[in-house]
C-alpha cells in the first residue's frame, strides 16, 4: 500500500511574527512535492496568524491539545479551539511533553483520544532516550508507548506515529538511516501484531530527529519512513527541502 510522504515541521517554543511572516513567504514561493503533506506546528498564539500567511494546502498543528474540550484548566487549549480558528492537526506525546512536562502515556494515550473525538489529526510522538538505547531497551520502550495509545484510539487513520528517538532531538546526532529503519519496522511489525494488518500497512511513520536536508534523502528511501518530524530545520530555508526529500 503506498503511503503518503508526510513532513511535519514543528516550531516548539519558537519565532515571532516577523519570523513567521519570512518563513511563509518562503514556503509560499517554493515549488513543494505535491506528493508530500505538509503539516506546520506553530506555537499555539500564532496559529491564527501562521494560517493566514501559510499556503492554504499546508496543515497546521497545535503543538498540545488538553484531553476535554472546555472548562477550569488554567492555561490549557482544547481540540475543539484548535478548529475552531482553522488548525487540522494536533502534535501530542512529544518527548519534550514527557520529559519537561511530566507528561504519562496514559494521558497523551487520552489527548490523543479526544482529539481525534473532535476530529482533529495526530501526529503521535514516541521514542526512547539514550539510556533506554544503550540498555537495549528501545524496542520496548516504543512498544510500551504504542501501547497505550492503542489503549485509547480505535481508528487510526487520521493518526501518523513520529518516532523521535530522544537521543537525536536538537543534537544534530541523527540516527542512521538503518538505525531509523530497524526502529519503523518493528512499529510496523508490532502494529500488525497488535493491531491489523491494514493499519500496519496504512499507517505513516514519521521519523523525527536533527533531520536537515544533509540527511533528508537517505533517510527517505529506507521503506519503512513515510516522512519527518522537524524541529530546527523547519525554520530555515532548507525546510523546502526536506519536504521535497523524496524527489
Ligand atoms: O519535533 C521535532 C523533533 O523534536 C526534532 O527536533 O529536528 O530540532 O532535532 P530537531
Amino acid at each position: 500500500m503506498s503511503r503518503k510522504f508526510c513532513v511535519g515541521g514543528n516550531w516548539k517554543m519558537n519565532g515571532d511574527q516577523k519570523s513567521i511572516a519570512e518563513i511563509a513567504k518562503t514556503l509560499s514561493s517554493a515549488a513543494l512535492d505535491p506528493n508530500t503533506e505538509v503539516v506546520i506546528g506553530c506555537p499555539a498564539i500564532y496559529l491564527m496568524y501562521a494560517r493566514n500567511l501559510l499556503p492554504c494546502e499546508l496543515g497546521l498543528a497545535g503543538q498540545n491539545a488538553y484531553k476535554v474540550a472546555k472548562g477550569a484548566f488554567t492555561g490549557e487549549i482544547s481540540p475543539a479551539m484548535l478548529k475552531d480558528i482553522g488548525a487540522d492537526w494536533v502534535i501530542l506525546g512529544h518527548s519534550e511533553r514527557r520529559a519537561v512536562f511530566g507528561e504519562s502515556d496514559a494521558l497523551i494515550a487520552e489527548k490523543a483520544e479526544h482529539a481525534l473525538a473532535e476530529g482533529l489529526k495526530v501526529i503521535a510522538c514516541i521514542g526512547e532516550t539514550l539510556e533506554e538505547r544503550e540498555a537495549g531497551k528501545t524496542n520496548e520502550v516504543v512498544a510500551r508507548q504504542m501501547c497505550a495509545y492503542a489503549q485509547k484510539i480505535k481508528d487510526w487513520k487520521n493518526v501518523v506515529v513520529a518516532y523521535e528517538p530522544v537521543w537525536a532531538i536538537g543534537t544534530g546526532k541523527t540516527a542512521t538511516p538503518d538505525q531509523a529503519q530497524e526502529v519503523h519496522a518493528f512499529l510496523r511489525q508490532w502494529l500488525s501484531d497488535n493491531i491489523s494488518k491494514e493499519v500496519s500497512a496504512s499507517l505513516r511513520i514519521q521519523y523525527g530527529g536533527s533531520v536537515t536536508a544533509a540527511n533528508a534523502k537517505e533517510l527517505a528511501k529506507k521503506p519503512d519512513i513515510d516522512g519527518f518530524l522537524v524541529g530546527g530545520a523547519s525554520l530555515k530555508p532548507e525546510f523546502v527541502d526536506i519536504i521535497n526529500a523524496r524527489q
